[in-house]
Formats: structure tokens, C-alpha cells, sequence
């Protein structure tokens, strides 16, 4: 892979999803209620939607820099935490198909990889928070996790840091500056012809 299409990957698939969307749909003579996001979802006949507004869901404030990556540590910012009772439902609304009770489930026992693998793929919608019965927040207790585990647990990338020293040096500084000068469409084609990396 060159560098130019490796910053064509960053600059097409960071675009996917970005969580905004959260929509809970019905059918016409079948009000069992559906959640999705609504730029993946294909509108179907006699289908009733509504989205949701963003709401302040409760979020800790916390310097990461000053935390511990222990349970108890996140007990402290999120008591309530011990409120889930396993009923599922945030599981059932997670347009992302997250295992979230599960999740919660591994928070209440501190296995700080184990919520941060499960919620790796959470877009932060909302959807689970807005109908949790306990009034819990499940994406903002597995975003500190996911903080804690890639600060203090995540195990270190040469790669990872080679490349951040690169662009801090500012050795992408130019193409970044091309892409953005290019169509949709030519970012297309370049994306599509780059060179992928065999995963072996
Ligand atoms: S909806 Fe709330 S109480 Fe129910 S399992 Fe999920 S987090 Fe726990
Ligand atoms: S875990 Fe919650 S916030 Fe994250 S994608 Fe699923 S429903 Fe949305
Ligand atoms: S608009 Fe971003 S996830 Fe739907």
C-alpha cells in the first residue's frame, strides 16, 4: 500500500457512520417498534418513523490522565452502573447489534477488555440509553472503558507510534492538502485501485 491511498483509507472510512441518526420505526398494522439508524436503513412500505433528538444523557467528567483502569474506578464516576438488572433491552434497540447487556454485564465485573472489545463498534446513537428502564447510559460507561483499556492496558504499536511521529513531522502534510483538492469521484477510483495489505 503507498502512502498516498493509505490516506485515502483514512479519509473515505472515517466517513461511514457517525451515530446521528437514531430513528425507531413501526408498520402499519404492526406496532412492534424497530430501532435503526436511519442513513442504513432502506425505507419500506407503510413504514412510520420518528428520530430522536439528541438528549444530555449522563456523562462523568474525568482527566483520563488521572484515573486508574479499574472497575472500582469506574464505579466511582458511575455508580448507577449497579442498577442493570439484565433485562436486555439495550441489547434489542443497538442498531449495531452490540452485545450491550452483555457488555454491561463484563462492566459490572471490571473486564475492562472485555467492554472494550464488545462496544468497539458502538456509534454512540443513543438508541440503548433512551429506552434502558434504569436510566443508564451503556455507551458512555463503555467509552471510559474503551478509554481505560487504550490508555493504560492496550498493549503498544511500534507501527502506531512510527506513524504518528511521521505525521507529526508533517510527512503527509502534502497529500492531505491533495485529497482535498480531488472529486468524489477520483477519490473513488483511487480507493478502489489501492494496494491492500495481506493480512498474513
Ligand atoms: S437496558 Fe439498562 S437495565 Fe436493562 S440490561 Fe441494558 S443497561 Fe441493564
Ligand atoms: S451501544 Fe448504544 S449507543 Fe452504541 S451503537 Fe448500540 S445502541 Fe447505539
Ligand atoms: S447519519 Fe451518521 S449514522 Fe446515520
Amino acid at each position: 500500500m503507498t502512502e498516498q491511498t493509505r490516506m485515502i483509507d483514512i479519509y473515505i472510512m472515517g466517513k461511514q457512520f457517525c451515530g446521528a441518526c437514531a430513528t425507531i420505526y413501526n408498520f402499519k398494522n404492526d406496532s412492534q417498534l424497530r430501532y435503526d439508524l436511519a442513513c442504513q436503513k432502506t425505507a419500506e412500505q407503510d413504514m412510520y418513523l420518528v428520530q430522536i433528538p439528541f438528549f444530555p444523557a449522563a456523562k462523568a467528567i474525568y482527566n483520563l490522565e488521572e484515573l486508574e483502569p479499574t472497575g472500582e474506578q469506574v464505579l466511582r464516576l458511575y455508580p448507577d452502573l449497579v442498577k442493570c438488572f439484565g433485562c436486555n433491552t439495550c441489547t434489542k434497540s443497538c442498531p449495531q447489534q452490540l452485545e450491550v447487556m452483555w457488555y454491561m454485564s463484563d462492566a459490572l465485573r471490571s473486564d475492562i477488555r472485555e467492554v472494550a472489545n464488545k462496544s468497539f463498534d458502538c456509534v454512540m446513537c443513543g438508541l440503548c440509553a433512551a429506552r434502558c428502564p434504569q436510566g443508564l447510559v451503556p455507551y458512555n460507561i463503555a467509552l471510559l472503558y474503551r478509554r481505560l483499556y487504550g490508555r493504560y492496558l492496550a498493549p503498544r504499536s511500534k507501527q502506531l507510534e512510527d506513524r504518528i511521529a511521521e505525521i507529526e513531522a508533517g510527512k503527509f502534510d502534502d497529500l492531505l492538502e491533495e485529497l482535498k483538492t480531488l472529486s468524489q469521484k477520483e477519490l473513488h477510483r483511487r480507493y478502489n485501485e489501492r494496494d491492500i495489505e495481506s493480512a498474513d
